[in-house]
């Protein structure tokens, strides 16, 4: 089946991308790995004419996004991301009322609707770098609570933030840190930005997922305990064979990160079914949002 798959996706001129926390069989068939960012500036700058995201929904919206000319195509239509359920445009829009008037920086793990009434996106790769790119001394981060929390230790400016969180990111504790560091004591402790500050505070690093591979590869060290989705486990074994990885805790499993099957894909590349476009009204506003995000890097 990958083989079917691959040539496929030659004879369509179709790039298949995978998020990091992708299972082994999605990410080996994949033209790109990678965390959000990297994701993303990919599916702006691709020559393909369809774009098969191994991902979840707002994934695949973010490519519509930024190539409305291109099929997008998410080979598995209930692969969604509960982090992103937890705002939406009537939300915000009450919250803003609430405020006074200041930017909206909103996680790419959002829907398009949502991006649409923002600022500016942001990834976990580059929210500091957004936030302290704004003239302005307040600023409104939604939706992950851990993440604003995150950027709050690295500014000055005051953040606001929403109460949303990953919910599998956000059930790591502290103890589950200190337990790992009992039975790993020379592991090196990686974190994930949409961690709780309890568990940031006590990791040696914080990163986004492709923020760990690169880490792990350039490290002295040869053991790692691996503060995020667990599918993380297998990029990171693959790209490091002689060192060792550690799951921060087996309970953070996606599972809406796990529906994409090989069967999905081929389906999806051989009928275009799973299609995500972005309605106009909407991809405009929110184009400049994640614009402005891929041009700061
Ligand atoms: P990134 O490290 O790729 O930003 O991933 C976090 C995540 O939860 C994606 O859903
Ligand atoms: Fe959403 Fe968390 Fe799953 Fe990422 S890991 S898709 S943030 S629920």
């Amino acid at each position: 089946m990958k083989d079917t798959i691959r040539q496929l996706a030659r004879e369509k001129n179709a790039i298949i991308l995978s998020h990091n926390y992708q299972p082994p069989e999605i990410q080996d068939i994949a033209d790109l790995c990678g965390d959000s960012l990297e994701l993303s500036i990919k599916a702006a700058g691709t020559a393909a004419d369809i774009i098969v995201f191994c991902g979840v929904h707002f994934m695949a919206e973010t490519a519509s996004i930024l190539s409305p000319e291109k099929t997008v195509l998410l080979p598995n239509k209930d692969a969604g991301c509960p982090m992103a359920d937890m705002i939406n445009p009537a939300s915000l829009a009450a919250k803003l009322k609430s405020l006074p008037p200041m930017p909206v920086v909103t996680y790419v793990n959002s829907t398009a609707a949502v991006k649409a009434l923002s600022t500016v996106c942001c990834t976990s790769a580059n929210v500091i770098k957004v936030v302290n790119s704004l003239d302005a001394d307040q600023v409104l981060m939604t939706p992950d609570r851990n993440l604003a929390a995150y950027a709050a230790a690295h500014t000055t400016k005051k953040i606001h933030f929403w109460d949303g969180c990953c919910p599998f990111h956000d059930r790591l504790r502290a103890s589950d840190i200190q337990q790992a560091r009992q039975t790993h004591p020379d592991a090196i402790v990686m974190a994930h930005p949409e961690c709780r500050t309890e568990v940031l505070e006590i990791a040696d690093v914080v990163v986004s997922t492709s923020g760990m591979i690169r880490y792990a590869k350039t490290s002295d060290h040869r053991s790692f305990i691996v503060g995020t989705e667990i599918g993380l486990i297998y990029p990171l074994q693959k790209e490091n064979p002689d060192k060792r990885f550690y799951p921060a805790s087996i309970d953070l499993m996606c599972p809406d990160m796990k529906k994409i099957t090989l069967a999905d894909v081929l389906d999806s590349l051989e009928n275009l079914t799973g299609r995500v476009k972005v309605p106009e009204e909407i991809r405009i506003p929110a184009l400049k949002a994640v614009q402005d995000m891929v041009a700061l890097r």
